[in-house]
């Protein structure tokens, strides 16, 4: 059984206090759920704090990005060995991260390989461009993305991984066109084929796969639904209290339909 996440990506929102404020009215709303976990990245300054605060059976921490180097001479870096016990995963090739900073696929499979070394789950996003898209370069782009980043590691490594399909049409920072469930639903299909490919039906049954663009209170049960999807990766909408606490809700009535 794959147990549904649902993961807020703060980005660079939400200072301190301010994530302290919505995770004390998430804590007031969001029980204990056993068949969901709900996995919360805020901006790295915030870890520390926020890890003292929570109750840990209810949220899970993420960082949203860290450096491959276990250490060094890297200035303004922070490494996975320095989040080791602070953090459960960390998202790795995030597309702003990708678009923005450059991170090569060489790059995104040294940082999966430094999470794993140090006992971190990575949450590995994959997705198209709109040009890759009309280019209808969807599969291939997803074929390399998954295939790089996975390539060193174990079957058992493996399956401690969770990949998220982010279309980058549909992240709200570069354009949140909503993808329609059906596109989702064949992205997803496809990423689990890759992984069977490469490690075998058990590792491509066991992973978890997520859907990140825009998802919403409104729109997260048409992608909860589907057969591939084991939850979802939240930007904008994890900011407003109410939005999480009503697409976890979403999510917590899915799994008891289940
Ligand atoms: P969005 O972001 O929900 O604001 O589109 C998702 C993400 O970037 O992970």
């Amino acid at each position: 059984m794959r147990k549904t996440m649902i993961a807020a990506n703060w980005k660079m929102h939400l200072a301190t206090h301010e994530a302290s404020l919505l995770v004390h009215r998430l804590h007031q709303h969001i029980k204990t759920h056993r068949d969901i976990e709900i996995v919360l990245a805020p901006t790295m300054l915030t870890l520390q704090p926020l890890s003292l605060e929570i109750d840990r059976r209810r949220f899970r921490l993420a960082a949203q990005n860290a450096y491959f180097k276990d250490e060094g001479g890297f200035t303004g870096e922070v490494s996975f060995t320095m989040l080791r016990g602070l953090v459960h995963y960390a998202i790795i090739g995030h597309s702003e991260r990708r678009i923005y900073f450059n991170e090569s696929l060489e790059m995104i499979r040294d940082k999966v390989a430094a999470a794993i070394r140090n006992e971190i789950a990575p949450i590995l996003c994959v997705g198209e461009t709109k040009h890759e898209r009309d280019a209808r370069e969807t599969r291939q782009v997803l074929h390399d993305q998954v295939t790089t980043a996975l390539s060193g590691l174990t079957a058992d490594e493996v399956s401690q991984v969770v990949i998220a399909y982010e279309p980058v049409w549909a992240i709200s920072t570069f354009g949140g066109e909503i993808a329609r469930p059906l596109d989702v639903a064949e992205a997803l299909k496809f990423i689990r084929y890759e992984v069977s490919e490469l490690y075998g039906q058990n590792v491509a049954d066991e992973i978890r796969i997520l859907y990140g663009g825009s998802v919403n209170e409104h729109t997260a049960g048409g992608y909860l639904a589907l057969d591939d999807c084991d939850g979802a990766l939240v930007g904008s909408a994890s900011l407003n209290y109410h939005s999480f606490a009503a697409i976890t809700d979403v999510a917590f009535r899915m799994s008891h339909q289940a």
